[in-house]
């Protein structure tokens, strides 16, 4: 007897993003997050023709929208949503995650907190002792700020690089502005001091920790199970 080959790591996000579908119900306002996990869900919501309408988080989700079809909201449209769902980057085991490597970690986060459910689809790999070592914290600031905030988090004992595409120019996010990655050697001792402590250095618009946000994730392992997890339960 062989062993079974395990998953690819898209293969699981694939699982991951359907077993999020069976959360969705027909006439609900989603939130709609980013990247390639969430690309699964909205294929599969399509798919199954679900009577849905979303706030994209970014220019690239509302593009894949409109191609499949999937109704399209704007925050200011609505009071507040049924659901949103989102990847993440990393995830420690309180459910704080870390979200940005997409750079749509704004608008994810004005999502996630109009919502009144946040799951998060991702691989079980993503999920971490302590948040900002392997994957760097993405910090989203205004151009003028990019310098002394990258003093600021220097100081403080982060390794900062601002995000480039390759050896060309910044990458500017959906909102007009450059991104700083932010690595912490050993971690992030304690997300919710650190996503106050950078949220109070003027210049930045938002950071990409999510500190009591995650309300249940849905984590995909190499055998394509799925793990459930809720904050507080284990
Ligand atoms: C985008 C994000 C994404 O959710 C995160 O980068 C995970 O992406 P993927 O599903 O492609 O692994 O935060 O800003």
């Amino acid at each position: 007897m062989t062993a079974e080959e395990p998953l690819t790591i898209d293969a699981r996000k694939r699982a991951a993003a359907l077993a999020a579908l069976e959360l969705i119900q027909d006439g609900m306002q989603l939130g709609l997050g980013t990247g390639s996990t969430v690309e699964h869900l909205l294929g599969a919501i399509a798919e199954r023709g679900l009577d849905v309408a979303g706030v994209p988080t970014s220019e690239a989700t509302e593009a894949y929208c409109r191609e499949l079809d999937l109704r399209v909201l704007h925050p200011s449209e609505v009071e507040s949503l049924d659901l949103a769902i989102d990847g993440a980057d990393e995830l420690d085991h309180a459910l704080t995650a870390t979200k940005g490597g997409g750079g749509a970690l704004l608008r994810e986060k004005v999502v996630a907190a109009m919502s009144e459910r946040f799951v998060v689809i991702a691989t079980t790999d993503k999920l971490v002792d302590r948040l900002g070592h392997s994957f760097p914290l993405p910090i989203e600031v205004v151009p003028f700020a990019a310098g002394p905030v990258t003093r600021r988090l220097r100081e403080r004992g982060y390794d900062v690089q601002l995000r480039t595409a390759g050896e060309g120019p910044a990458v500017v996010t959906d909102n007009g502005n450059p991104l700083l990655d932010a690595r912490m050697v050993g971690g992030i001792e304690d997300p919710a001091v650190e996503e106050l402590w950078i949220a109070a250095l003027p210049g930045v618009v938002e950071c990409g920790l999510f500190v009591d946000l995650v309300d249940h994730a849905l984590l995909a392992d190499e055998d394509g199970r799925v793990l459930s997890l809720e904050p507080g339960v284990s």
